[in-house]
């Protein structure tokens, strides 16, 4: 099958990732869950493709990323990797992978690690779950942290509301963003928090922060592709900057199509053997 034009450029690793801060170069990520998709981020230069437990929510329909399971991500990821030649891959590590025991966090974070290949993976939480990314950065697992919303945690807080608006929740969450930097994460994702915490936390870590509804302050920013693509049609919050509008064009082609079944245009002898 041809895909296209050719990857070339840098090789994005943790390491890189984390130079990127000391440059002052901005970290541009986004999701994948398949093989072309990756493919097209991959070439126009993505740094980082995070296979995302939004799969759950995306690509399986399911309400919340709760169901998505360890499979899940290593089928998805296997996807993206046979695609990738030059971008960081992180994985999500979905509900009850992790959280249970340092056993499970690292047999499943192996697992991912193991049978896809991929340069990292991510966890969501602070400082309860220090211990363990402290274990897996020693045994050569990278972590990419995750603060504010985490929506795996989505029964506890009853809502998708912006997080950490308080002077204490705000200080809890600088708190744990110290945590995780001293356990070993390479960077965090901060999702849904107001811009000027997501400053006083950029501003107070040496590694890498990535934002998703965190403003313009952090040293990357994260959206789930399909949002920026304009498939997920319904979702509107504020930090979604829509780049395409692929639900109406999506339809259109479908539309067209049994249009041309219907009448008999479609195929012509043209496109015939
Ligand atoms: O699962 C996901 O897509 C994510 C991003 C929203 C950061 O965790």
């Amino acid at each position: 099958m041809s895909t296209g034009q050719k990857t070339s450029g840098r090789v994005v690793t943790t390491k890189t990732v984390m130079t990127m801060k000391r440059a002052k170069e901005k970290i541009a990520m986004l999701t994948a869950y398949d093989f072309l998709t990756a493919r097209y981020l991959d070439q126009v230069g993505i740094d980082i493709i995070l296979v995302g437990d939004s799969v759950g929510n995306v690509v399986q329909g399911h309400e919340t990323t709760l169901p998505v399971t360890v499979d899940d991500m290593i089928y998805h990821a296997k996807a993206v990797k046979r695609a990738v030649k030059n971008a960081l891959i992180v994985v999500d590590m979905p509900f009850m992978s992790y959280q249970n025991s340092l056993d499970e966090a690292v047999r499943n974070c192996g697992r991912v690690m193991k049978e896809v290949g991929v340069g990292a993976v991510k966890l969501e939480g602070g400082a309860f779950i220090s211990e363990k990314v402290r274990h897996l950065v020693e045994i050569g697992i990278p972590v990419m942290g995750h603060l504010g919303l985490t929506p795996q945690a989505i029964n506890k807080f009853g809502t998708y509301e912006v997080r950490a608006t308080s002077k204490q929740e705000a200080d809890r969450l600088l708190k744990d963003a110290r945590i995780l930097q001293e356990a070993g994460v390479f960077s965090i994702v901060l999702e849904k928090i107001p811009a000027k915490l997501a400053k006083r936390v950029t501003d107070a870590l040496d590694i890498p922060t990535i934002g998703i509804g965190a403003g313009p302050h952090c040293n990357g920013q994260v959206l789930v592709v399909y949002d920026m693509l304009g498939l997920t049609e319904e979702f509107k919050p504020r930090f979604v900057r829509r780049y395409g509008e692929l639900a109406g064009d999506m339809r259109r082609s479908f539309r067209r199509y049994i249009q041309d079944v219907k009448s008999g245009e479609f195929p012509t002898l043209k496109e015939s053997y």
